[in-house]
């Protein structure tokens, strides 16, 4: 098997971070998060975090062209020419239309998209009770992933806080905007025969189980050994 480019697709809150950053760890590629990318940004005040910041403060997608350039990058780059990871992206139909032509114009193509999908109930959940760690984004939840000590970051002693779209009002907005203009994407690649749904209603272990017998079918089907 040459390369495997992967999408994590699914609701705010499903668990698309939680399970990235294993996948980067299990299959060492380079795992392309839009939403850290551009919370970095707005962090480093650049242009792009400029112009990205009062969107995702409204729980409002950021305009496709904003983010379709950021993406197109790290795609072309060195370190993804065995393959990617992306999370958060695409998420409208016009960004997977963009996607594509940026593979095409490259000479390859998506080998999958696993849709973690949870119910509007449980992502509230799991939204409410998030902590993200201020340097590199960890996540924990307090309930069901708590740090070791309280506020503070397991992995790099960071302080923990909780995320400004994460207060219940623009938490309801971010799903609003997920059902209106993500959720068509499913349809859109289940049409081409690339979606493959998990189940992200379980534990983080279970769903990361789901995702790995995922893995071993599609690199099987693109021909490579498990
Ligand atoms: P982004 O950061 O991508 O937000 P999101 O898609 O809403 O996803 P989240 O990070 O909120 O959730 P997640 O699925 O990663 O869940 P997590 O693993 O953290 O985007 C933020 C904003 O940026 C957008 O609103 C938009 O403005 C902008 N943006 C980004 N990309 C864009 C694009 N392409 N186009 C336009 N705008 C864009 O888990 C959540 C919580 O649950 C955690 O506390 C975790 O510990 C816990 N948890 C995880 N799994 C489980 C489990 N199995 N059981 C119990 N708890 C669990």
């Amino acid at each position: 098997m040459s390369e495997m480019n992967l999408v994590l697709l699914g609701p705010p809150g499903s668990g698309k971070g939680t399970q990235g950053e294993r996948l980067q760890e299990d299959l060492r590629f380079p795992y392309y998060a839009t939403g850290d990318i551009l919370r970095a940004a707005v962090r480093e005040q650049t242009a792009l975090g400029r112009e990205a910041k009062e969107y995702m403060d409204r729980g409002d997608l950021v305009p496709d062209e904003v983010i379709v350039g950021a993406i197109g990058e790290r795609i072309d780059s060195p370190e993804a020419a065995d393959g990617f990871i992306l999370d958060g992206f695409p998420r409208t139909v016009p960004q997977a239309e963009a996607l594509d032509a940026k593979l095409e114009q490259l000479g390859r193509v998506l080998n999958g998209v696993l849709l973690i999908d949870a119910d509007d109930e449980e992502v509230a959940r799991r939204l409410g009770g998030r902590r993200t760690c201020v340097e590199n984004g960890h996540v924990f939840h307090v309930d069901f992933n708590p740090p070791k000590r309280d506020g503070v970051c397991d992995i790099d002693g960071s302080e923990l806080v909780v995320r400004d779209d994460d207060k219940p009002d623009v938490i309801a907005h971010r799903l609003e905007q997920y059902h209106a203009k993500t959720e068509p994407l499913i349809e859109f690649y289940d049409h081409r025969s690339l979606l493959r749904r998990v189940d992200g209603g379980g534990s983080p272990e279970e769903v990361a189980a789901a995702i790995g017998r995922t893995l071993a079918t599609l690199k099987l089907e693109a021909g490579g050994t498990v």
